[in-house]
């Protein structure tokens, strides 16, 4: 079999455009960007190395067939012409996926299941047995994807999604970000762990996301580096063990120290411990200065720099004055998020003249409830919320004043 193919790697909506940077620089050559993702020619090399450095993929998908179809039998006809006892041996477990968009069929189960019969006839007739199905930690995990009249079939090389990069604790924080978005929100704010880009700030970190994923970046220290990838326990991979092992030991050999502070703070202590053991497990606990502080009092940790967060939102997690479980007092002073957002805006107009502010929030209204002018809008959406990440240029005083004397 040759072994290089149409690479697709799928991205949440809205990050198409800064993947597309990123896999171009990774890969040096030439890319599709569509909606849902970037589509590049690779080998196995670079699939490995995808998988490895992406900060902003999902996954990284191997299309093995591609067909205009009309029914389920095209499917199977698709799927039952591949080698596939090539990518795994009977012993081994599948699992199949399918995605559709205008897709003609009544019903993607069995679009699905005339896949996985595709495969296991394959595999009894040329080794004499069947792989079993595992839907939870599959060897051999296929996706389908089908449009109006093409169907795309692909092998996931990645396995679990590439924002789980093996450092969280899942029983830690309440509403974590995903580790590919909290990349996408630096690599909009532009901010790329050079010196020139100054410090980094979350004031309210919550499980530590955004300070770790920074300080990833400032120490070029690859995402992939502390887990598992699916190509791992596939038969054409292993053939290139020897340059998957030369990968991790370069990507291991280039970590250094970052060059500019990273700070985050949280007003829970419990979820400053939390981002603490994350950062430490993450291997770049040295490069974060945690504070426990409630961010409508804290004051700015350097005399410049770029603050990044998702603060506390409306139904997901009502912003608190101090502590994770309010007491009842607590409660009853706490700010609703009008006035917490008002106070917020206040607090950086009077101290954090010269900053920048990147807040993710799903309230288009955010610019007005803190009485600020945004200067950037970017939608991004947060699992199935859509949200817009604001950038705000903090000046003393701020709009109103200016207004005033105007
Ligand atoms: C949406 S979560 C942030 C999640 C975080 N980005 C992550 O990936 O885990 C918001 C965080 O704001 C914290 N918080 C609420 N009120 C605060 C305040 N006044 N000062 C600082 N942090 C606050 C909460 O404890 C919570 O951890």
């Amino acid at each position: 079999m040759t072994f290089a193919a149409p690479l697709f790697l799928p991205c949440a909506a809205g990050v198409e455009a800064m993947l597309a940077d990123e896999v171009r620089a990774l890969s040096g050559g030439a890319i599709d960007s569509s909606r849902g993702g970037v589509a590049l020619n690779g080998n196995a090399t670079l699939a490995m190395r995808l998988n490895l450095e992406s900060r902003l993929a999902q996954r990284v998908l191997w299309r093995v067939a591609q067909a205009p179809y009309r029914d389920e039998g095209d499917l199977y006809a698709l799927a039952r012409a591949l080698p596939w006892h090539e990518w795994i041996s009977p012993k081994q477990t599948l699992r199949v996926d399918t995605t559709a968009r205008g897709a003609p069929l009544k019903s993607l189960n069995f679009a699905t299941l005339r896949i996985k019969d595709a495969v296991c006839d394959a595999m009894r007739e040329h080794a004499g047995a069947r792989p079993d199905v595992n839907t939870t930690d599959p060897d051999l995990a296929l996706v389908l994807h089908l449009d109006g009249d093409l169907a795309q079939l692909y092998v996931d090389t990645s396995g679990e999604p590439l924002f789980k990069r093996g450092w969280r604790d899942s029983q830690a924080g309440d509403a974590p970000l995903k580790e590919t978005l909290a990349a996408a929100l630096l690599a909009a704010a532009g901010w790329r762990g050079r010196e020139e880009d100054g410090a980094l700030f979350d004031p309210c970190c919550g499980s530590g996301t955004i300070a770790i994923e920074a300080a990833h970046i400032a120490c070029d220290r690859a995402p992939g580096l502390q887990r598992r990838f699916a190509f791992e326990r596939l038969a054409p991979f292993r053939d290139h063990a020897v340059a998957w092992r030369n990968l991790q030991h370069a990507a291991r050999a280039r970590v250094h120290a970052s060059p500019v502070p990273i700070f985050a703070g949280d007003v829970s202590f419990r979820m400053v411990d939390f981002a603490q053991r994350h950062a430490a497990r993450a291997g770049v606990d040295a490069a974060i200065a945690f504070k426990t502080a409630d961010m409508l009092q804290r004051l700015p940790p350097a005399e410049r720099g770029t603050m990044v967060l998702n603060p506390p939102y409306g139904e997901r997690l009502a912003p608190k004055g101090r502590g994770t479980v309010p007491t009842r007092e607590q409660a009853q002073g706490a700010p609703d998020t009008a006035s917490f957002f008002a106070a917020l805006a206040a607090h950086w107009k009077r101290h954090y003249a010269g900053w920048t502010a990147w807040l993710l929030s799903p309230d288009a209204k955010l610019p007005s409830l803190m009485r600020l002018k945004e200067s950037r809008r970017v939608p991004l959406w947060n699992g199935p919320i859509e949200c817009r990440l604001f950038r705000f240029d903090i000046v003393a005083g701020a709009m109103r004043e200016r207004a005033r004397a105007q």
